[in-house]
């Protein structure tokens, strides 16, 4: 398995894959890796021939007050994981190959990143879909992989994508859970025990809603709601938003996403499920 730090070597490795007939698929990432971003990497595997996994923690994601500094890092771990997994290459360049002093160049999505994440999180999407476009243009790929764990950030990445003619297709992987059901996330290592066993009330009452029948979406809404909160959870947001255009005027009709971000001490984690 090869490691690159520059971007230069990055794009010639994957130049002369390609010219070797080669098809390059990239799975994003920010590290301290776990089964969900492992998934990824199977899926990958199964659609090209060449898996290039980036692990970058980009700053311009993470809002002032967030947790950018503590964000876990493990390098060595998970390059084994990477190996152990069948990955050909990875790319982690460090923050200052990504962006150059004066670096005043953004992306950004007007229209999906507003809602559920972006409204907490304002500058959050114009530092993925900006890191994103140049992770593609690093690794030049011909497909990449990205979890539905971030409903919202897959539908802004495909948008991105199509507005701004990236020849790359985009797969989806279905959300990978800890067998009690908790999604997996770099940051669940942040959570005291009490905090995770109180987490599980995001995926069951995901689970419970969707088992359920509800008259308007407000009362799916209240439902997830008041589970978590009489856990000890702090909602950010419960939305039940239109699973494609991520629209909350959406009717019971098409498929429904109802998306979740909410406090456990400190963590904030995010889940969803398509009904
Ligand atoms: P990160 O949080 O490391 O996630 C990398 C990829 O793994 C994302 O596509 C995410 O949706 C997926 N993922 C995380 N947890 C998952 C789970 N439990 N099941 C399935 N997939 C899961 O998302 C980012 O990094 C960054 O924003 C990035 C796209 C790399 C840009 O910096």
């Amino acid at each position: 398995m090869k490691i690159f730090n520059s971007i230069k070597e990055m794009q010639v490795f994957s130049l002369s894959s390609k010219r070797d007939g080669k098809k390059v698929a990239v799975v994003p990432t920010m590290g301290f890796l776990h089964e969900g971003h492992m998934s990824l990497i199977d899926i990958a595997k199964k659609e090209a021939d060449i898996v290039v996994v980036t692990i970058f923690v980009n700053p311009t994601q993470f809002g002032p007050n967030e947790d950018f500094s503590r964000y876990p890092r493990d390098f060595e771990r998970d390059s084994r994981l990477c190996h152990e997994r069948g990955t050909d290459a990875i790319f982690a360049p460090e923050a200052s190959e990504m962006y150059p002093t004066g670096a005043s160049t953004w992306i950004t999505e007007d229209s999906l990143s507003k809602g559920l994440c972006g409204k907490s999180r304002p500058l959050h999407f114009r530092g993925v879909t900006t890191v994103v476009a140049k992770l593609f243009n690093a690794v030049l790929p011909d497909l990449a992989v990205f979890g539905q764990k971030d409903a919202q950030q897959l539908a802004v990445i495909k948008r991105m994508v199509r507005d701004l003619n990236f020849p790359v297709k985009i797969i989806a992987g279905p959300i990978v859970r800890e067998a009690d059901g908790l999604a997996m996330s770099s940051r669940n290592k942040y959570l005291s025990p009490d905090e995770r066993k109180n987490a599980l009330s995001i995926s069951s009452a995901l689970r419970e809603a969707g088992k359920k029948i509800f008259g308007d979406s407000a009362g799916l809404r209240d439902f997830v709601s008041s589970k978590i909160s009489s856990n000890g959870g702090r909602v950010d947001y419960v939305e039940v938003v239109d699973a494609e255009t991520l629209e909350p005027d959406c009717n019971f009709e098409r498929p429904l996403l109802i998306a979740v971000a909410a406090y456990f001490g400190t963590t904030r984690l995010i889940d969803n499920t398509i009904i």
